[in-house]
């Protein structure tokens, strides 16, 4: 019950349940994914108010067309159940969970989502943010490659990584960063990077995308509007990417190579597996040209 990966999450962009004018706006927005956040975007007051919202939004004529992603509070909050069976009711494509410290707590969601009959198609994600969760991380990857288990993409939380290991700075952030991804590559699932919250710059968000891409991650979570068009083309195979997957293509297709594991070009070693990679990133060229049109 995979999903065909890779689908595309360039751009996911966290907009408060609590805030209608976000809301609305966001069904406009380019974005890749919207996370409709419920859990830290959400004051403890505006909690009952935002799950209205949320129902209002879902319902309606606004409700986004990109993928849409509900976080809810930890299960074993005051809110968590009430927002599993409202975000439930609005049909996401998929359900984020805070603070997850283990597998554990991505089964009981699992579980919990069954006892409403929620169908299969109805995914998870987690948050991983917890010091836990860093340890874990191989172990909630894992599930990733149980058919009948819901996780599909882990998105870092590195304003609570600082927070709970009091790290500073992206610098000292990065090895955890990476065992992030290489955890999701291990289980198959999609990998996003944290927030940047300095909104107004950028230029500096832009070089983060680039070494987050080059990092390996899938996409960027977004807490800005402004944040989505330097996402989406970082994230995006070059011109450049796209012309050296064709010739490898076309190389390879050649009657003389048909048959054969290695080929030179241009001086370079190409194998079978740089054209397994050369088809991924046309294959995600155009998917991103069809969603432009
Ligand atoms: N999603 C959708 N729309 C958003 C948005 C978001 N995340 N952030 C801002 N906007 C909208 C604003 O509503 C505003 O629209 P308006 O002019 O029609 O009112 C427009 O974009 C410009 O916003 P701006 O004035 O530049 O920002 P702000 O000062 O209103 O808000 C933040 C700044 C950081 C408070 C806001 O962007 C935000 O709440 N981001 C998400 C935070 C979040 O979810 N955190 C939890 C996960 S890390
Ligand atoms: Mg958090």
């Amino acid at each position: 019950m995979h999903e065909p990966l890779p689908r595309l999450r360039r751009s996911v962009l966290y907009v408060p349940a609590s805030n209608e004018r976000a809301l609305g706006k966001s069904a406009a927005l380019p974005c890749d994914a919207v996370i409709l956040d419920l859990e830290d975007a959400v004051g403890p007051e505006e909690k009952a108010d935002a799950r209205e919202r949320l129902r209002a939004l879902l319902a309606g004529p606004g409700r986004p067309k990109c993928e849409i992603v509900i976080r809810i509070n930890p299960l074993g909050s005051e809110w968590g159940t009430e927002d599993l069976l409202a975000a439930r009711a609005g049909r996401p494509d998929a359900i984020l969970l805070p603070k997850v410290d283990g597998p554990r707590d991505i089964l009981e969601a699992d579980a919990a989502l069954d006892e409403t009959d929620a169908p299969r198609s109805i995914r998870l994600w987690a948050m991983v943010e917890t010091p836990r969760s860093l340890l874990n991380i191989g172990s909630i990857a894992e599930l990733g490659r149980d058919p009948a288990a819901r996780l599909s993409c882990l998105v870092a939380g590195t304003n609570d990584i600082a927070k709970e290991t009091r790290v500073t700075g992206r610098g000292n952030l990065l090895p955890w960063l990476m065992q992030v991804v290489l955890a999701a590559r291990a289980g198959n699932l999609t990998a996003l990077d944290g927030v940047s919250n300095d909104f107004r710059d950028l230029e500096a968000f832009g070089r983060e995308c680039a070494e987050a891409r080059a990092m390996g991650f899938d996409g960027k979570t977004l807490i800005h509007p402004a944040q989505i068009g330097p996402a989406n083309s970082v994230f995006a195979p070059t011109g450049e990417e796209i012309a050296e997957a064709e010739a490898t293509v076309a190389e390879f297709a050649k009657p003389e190579n048909r048959h054969r594991g290695v080929i030179a070009i241009d001086g370079r070693m190409v194998e079978r597996l740089h054209l397994e990679q050369a088809e991924a990133l046309l294959k995600k060229a155009r998917e991103i040209e069809e969603k432009s049109k």
